[in-house]
C-alpha cells in the first residue's frame, strides 16, 4: 500500500540528537559512560524541582491546566511582564514549530544562518517554508549579510544568542544594528536557549527589545536549569504574536511534572549558580588542556566548546565512545573537522581530557 505525504515532508532531514547512555550501554556492552553531547546539566535536576515534581506526581491522573497558570505567573514576575506575554512549549525546541505554524504559509521566506542550531532548518522544511541559509564568519552569525537577505517574502528570521554549535554570541551592538530599520512584518526569532551562561558585558538580553522590533526570545529549562528530560521551554513577545501562537498550541503541551519542576526550579537560585560556576571551572580546565595539547577551539559564552580535530574528527568521536564518553559528531552540520563537548563534572571533563590525549598525542 502506498501514501502520498506532503511534499514538504519528502524533503524533511530528521534531526539526529546525540546518543543517550543507555543506548550506548546497551549497543557497546560497557557500564560506565559518560554524555558531554547534548550540553545537558551534569549536576542533575535541581533539588526543589524534584521535590515538586514528587508532590505533584499523585494527581497526574487529571489533564495538566494547559495554560501552565503557576509557571506563567512565575515567569511573569521574575521578568516584570504580562502574563499574556508568554507561552510555553515542550521545550523551547516545539515553539519553533508553534511560531512557522503561526505565521509561515507554504512557500513564505525564513532565514537561517549555517551551521546554526539544525531545529530552525529542519522544521521550517517540513513546515513548507522557503529556507534561505546565511552562512557563519569566522563562527559568529553574519547578522549584516542576514539583514541583506531579507525580501518582501521573508516572515522569520531565525538567531540563536548564544549560538549552538559554535558557541559564539552576537553582541549589543550588532543586535541593535540588525533590528534598526528591519521591517517590522517580520519576526526575528532570537533563541536564548543558553541565556544564563553568557556572562560577557555586551551580551544583549533579548527582552530589553520586545516593542521595537517583533521579536520572541526564547529560553529553555533544558540547560541551566537541568530539565531536559522535563521538556519545558518558553517564549516571551508581545501579547499580539503570542495571541497567534496560543491559536496552535496542543492544549496540554506542558505535562502537569513539567510545569511543577519548572516552578521548584526557578525558586532555586542555589541550583544556578553551582550550574554555572561548574561550566565556568569545566571551561576553563578544558581550554587549558587543549592549549596545552596544541588543539585548536573556538572560545565560547555558553556550557560546549567546538573542538577542530582535523579530518579525523568523526573517527575520534567513535573511538571516545568506544571509551564510553559520548561526544557530539558534527558530521550533521557540515563541520568534518570538529567535535563539540558539553561541559560535564570535574571527573567527566578529566576523563574526556585523558581519553582524548590518548588518541590525538
Ligand atoms: C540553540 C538551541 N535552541 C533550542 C534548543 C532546544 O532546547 P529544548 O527544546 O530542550 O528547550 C537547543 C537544544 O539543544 C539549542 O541548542
Amino acid at each position: 500500500m502506498s501514501v502520498i505525504p506532503r511534499k514538504a515532508v519528502l524533503k524533511a532531514k530528521p534531526y539526529q540528537p546525540g546518543k543517550p547512555i543507555e543506548e550506548v550501554k546497551r549497543e557497546l556492552g560497557l557500564k560506565d559512560v559518560i554524555k558531554m553531547a547534548s550540553n545537558e546539566n551534569p549536576l542533575g535536576p535541581s533539588p526543589k524541582a524534584v521535590e515538586a515534581i514528587k508532590k505533584q506526581a499523585g494527581n497526574i491522573n487529571r489533564y495538566p491546566e494547559g495554560g501552565c497558570f503557576y509557571l506563567r505567573q512565575a515567569i511573569a514576575r521574575k521578568f516584570k511582564i504580562k502574563p499574556e506575554q508568554v507561552i510555553f512549549g515542550n521545550g523551547s525546541d516545539e515553539l519553533i514549530g508553534i511560531a512557522l505554524r503561526a505565521f509561515v504559509e507554504e512557500g513564505d521566506e525564513v532565514i537561517v544562518a549555517n551551521p546554526t542550531f539544525l531545529m530552525y532548518e529542519v522544521a521550517s522544511i517540513v513546515h513548507g517554508a522557503s529556507v534561505k541559509v546565511v552562512p557563519m564568519r569566522y563562527f559568529k552569525y553574519d547578522l549584516k549579510a542576514m539583514k541583506e537577505a531579507v525580501t518582501k517574502n521573508t516572515k522569520i528570521v531565525f538567531v540563536a544568542n548564544p549560538d549552538n554549535p559554535n558557541g559564539t554570541y552576537v553582541s549589543r551592538h550588532e543586535l541593535e544594528d540588525f533590528l534598526k530599520g528591519l521591517p517590522r512584518e517580520i519576526i526575528v526569532f532570537l533563541d536564548e536557549a543558553y541565556f544564563e551562561f553568557a556572562e560577557e558585558q555586551d551580551y544583549p538580553n533579548g527582552l530589553d527589545y520586545l516593542g521595537k522590533n517583533n521579536i520572541i526570545v526564547t529560553r529553555t529549562f533544558s540547560k541551566a536549569y537541568g530539565l531536559a528530560g522535563l521538556r519545558v521551554g518558553y517564549g516571551i513577545s508581545n501579547p499580539e504574536i503570542i495571541k497567534y501562537m496560543e491559536a496552535v498550541r496542543e492544549p496540554f503541551n506542558v505535562n502537569s511534572l513539567a510545569q511543577a519542576g519548572a516552578v521548584g526550579a526557578l525558586r532555586d537560585k542555589d541550583f544556578l549558580s553551582k550550574a554555572k560556576k561548574i561550566v565556568r571551572e569545566g571551561k576553563k580546565f578544558i581550554y587549558y588542556e587543549l592549549k596545552m595539547m596544541g588543539v585548536r577551539y573556538v572560545p565560547s559564552v555558553t556550557n560546549f566548546i567546538l573542538i577542530e580535530l582535523g579530518s579525523k574528527s568523526g573517527e575520534v568521536a567513535e573511538r571516545l565512545l568506544k571509551k564510553g564518553v559520548i561526544v557530539r559528531n558534527m558530521k550533521a552540520w557540515g563541520l568534518e573537522n570538529f567535535i563539540r563537548v558539553t561541559i560535564g563534572k570535574e571527573s567527566e571533563n578529566k576523563r574526556f581530557i585523558k581519553e582524548l590525549k590518548k588518541i590525538v598525542l
